[in-house]
């Protein structure tokens, strides 16, 4: 079965939408298989997102992700990957479409709600990152 992972970002645990965007995940026939609350270190985020270290919105970007808890979340189901990044919408809430988390939930291209991983190889690695094989079940 496909996993994937979910992070619910500062801007919408502070919204107190976390249980609002789980039920989304359950409404469209995803499994929550392992979730947690946790404050990311700035190392913590840094590393999570190497991949645009380079890019100019970096350092917001981890800034933004320490500046409180987030919820990470491993979703298992048929096409996990792509049925995640359908739910989230665009990843500028102001192009996402009507209906989707990013639209309902989020407010601004940095503050904007949750993190899909992109790619099925993506999902593996950034499972990894968070969790113990035996908190996966
Ligand atoms: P996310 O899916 O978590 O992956 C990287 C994040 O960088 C992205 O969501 C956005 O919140 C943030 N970001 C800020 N500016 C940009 C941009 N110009 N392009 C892509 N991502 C951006």
């Amino acid at each position: 079965m496909e996993q994937t992972l979910s992070i619910i970002k500062p801007d919408a645990v502070a919204k107190n939408v976390v249980g609002k965007i789980l039920s989304r995940f359950e409404d469209a026939g995803l499994r929550i298989a392992a979730t947690k609350k946790i404050q990311l270190s700035q190392a913590d985020a840094e590393a999570f997102y190497a991949i645009h270290a380079e890019r100019p919105f970096f350092k917001d970007l981890v800034e933004f992700m320490i500046s409180g808890p987030v919820v990470v979340t491993v979703l298992e189901g048929d096409s996990a990957m792509s049925k995640n990044r359908d739910l989230m919408g665009a990843t500028n809430p102001a192009e996402a479409e009507a209906g989707t988390i990013r639209a309902d939930f989020a407010e601004s291209i940095d503050a904007n709600a949750v993190h899909g991983s992109d790619s099925v190889e993506n999902a593996v690695n950034e499972i990894s990152f968070f969790f113990a094989q035996r908190e996966i079940n």
